[in-house]
């Protein structure tokens, strides 16, 4: 378990899937992700796997100190070769959003990553018109790389997105 203020990281229990599942079917992940969301039985499946969580592929439960689901965070291999991992992250309830949550989970994943993998990049890669998570990449201390044009199509806009790259490098 990782703890900074108000937020804390878990690894998933089985009991959180179907309360997962409904928030991802409700479109929890917003407009500028661009992942089918996953049905209980895709979940129960990750979760019988491996806890969702591997050195290739994790994700982590968001939670408050009174132990409410409050979002998750993923990394993730995004390259063959390079020794990086790109992260995502997410805070289902609207109400639950300008907390604080996301940018404290980002700070605790990414020392984690850090202090427990040989990786050298962090990177994100978030839709140049998300304010909040360019804000959130930004308090963490990311640097901006580059845009990577028309990166992906959302569903719910019904339009290509640019990218904005994001990287952090060890010792940063
Ligand atoms: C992006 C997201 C994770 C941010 O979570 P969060 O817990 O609200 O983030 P934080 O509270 O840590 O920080 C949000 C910051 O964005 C700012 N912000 C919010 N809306 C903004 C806007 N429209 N324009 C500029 N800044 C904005 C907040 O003021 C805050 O910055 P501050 O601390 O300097 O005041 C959340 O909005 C979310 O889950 N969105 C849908 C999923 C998503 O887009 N995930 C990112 C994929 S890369």
């Amino acid at each position: 378990m990782l703890e900074s203020g108000a937020t804390r990281l878990r690894l998933l229990r089985e009991e959180d899937v179907p309360a997962l599942a409904a928030c991802l079917a409700a479109g929890a992940t917003g407009p500028y992700y661009p992942g089918d969301f996953e049905s209980v039985q895709e979940l129960k499946t990750r979760f019988a796997t491996d806890g969702f969580w591997s050195e290739r592929d994790g994700r982590l439960l968001i939670e408050n100190l009174e132990g409410r689901m409050v979002g998750w965070i993923f990394h993730f291999r995004n390259h063959p070769f390079m020794d990086s991992r790109e992260l995502a992250y997410f805070v289902f309830d609207p109400a639950m959003r300008n907390r604080g949550h996301a940018t404290a989970a980002l700070r605790l994943l990414t020392s984690h990553l850090f202090n427990t993998l040989p990786v050298h990049r962090l990177e994100l890669t978030i839709a140049t018109e998300n304010e909040s998570s360019l804000r959130v990449a930004e308090k963490v201390g990311y640097r901006r790389e580059g845009i990577l044009r028309q990166a992906w199509y959302s569903p719910a806009l019904g339009r290509r997105l640019d990218g904005c790259r994001y990287a952090l490098l060890r010792g940063e």
